[in-house]
């Protein structure tokens, strides 16, 4: 099966259209910022650690992402494909993560930007904050999210175009217009 990473800036519908391919095609799920979260419930010195930079808006480093990645992969069965979201933030976690690929011996298969606009990001997350419970889902915190995603992750997605494995989508309409779109291009 395939690996997958859906991308995009925050709001832009990872974890909606994650869990509808896990639902679908029975794929892993790797979530950074749910694990991220997991460590600050269970105050971990991980999460410990990390609480203050999410609070900010700002990524947690490489280092540590990608020690988690590892201790995942290490356990999991490769013939189950994987969906990674929110995750390669950064061009050192995109190298990391083709390392600890090929030393599996597999590859990441398709990168999928969701395209959607910053109005539309900043009013779904202000919409979300009303239940989610997330300390960075307010406006303050959301600019700093976008601007990090602008400055840090953005690069991401060169880094797969040259891996020849980036896709982009319209990541404006219905959850099931928007995953049909994403369906068609790992079934292609
Ligand atoms: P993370 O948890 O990954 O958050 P994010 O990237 O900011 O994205 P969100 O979870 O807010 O949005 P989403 O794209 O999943 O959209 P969703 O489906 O929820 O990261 C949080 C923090 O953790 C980071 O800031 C960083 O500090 C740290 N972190 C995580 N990974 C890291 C890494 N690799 N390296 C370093 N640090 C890391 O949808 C949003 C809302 O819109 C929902 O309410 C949803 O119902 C709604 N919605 C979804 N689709 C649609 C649609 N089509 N139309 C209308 N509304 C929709
Ligand atoms: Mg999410």
């Amino acid at each position: 099966m395939k690996n997958i990473i859906l991308f995009g800036p925050p709001g832009a519908g990872k974890g909606t259209q994650s869990s509808k391919l896990v639902n679908l095609f029975g794929y892993e799920l790797i979530s950074t910022g749910e694990l991220i979260r997991q460590e600050i419930r269970n105050n971990t010195e991980v999460g410990m650690a990390a609480k203050t930079l999410i609070e900010k808006g700002m990524l947690v480093p490489d280092d540590v992402v990608i020690e988690m990645i590892r201790k995942l992969l290490r356990a999991h069965d490769f013939d189950k494909g994987l969906i990674f979201d929110g995750f390669p933030r950064t061009v050192g976690q995109a190298n990391e993560l083709n390392i600890i690929m090929s030393e599996f011996g597999t590859a990441i298969h398709h990168l999928i930007s969701i395209d959607v606009p910053e109005t539309e990001l900043i009013s779904r997350i202000l919409n979300r904050a009303k239940d989610s419970g997330r300390s960075d889902d307010n406006l303050e915190v959301v600019r700093n999210r976008l601007l990090v995603y602008k400055e840090q992750t953005s690069p991401v997605m060169d880094y797969y175009t040259d891996q020849g494995c980036y896709s982009r989508i319209n990541g404006v309409g219905t959850v099931d217009e928007i995953f049909n779109q994403i369906v068609n291009i790992i079934k292609a």
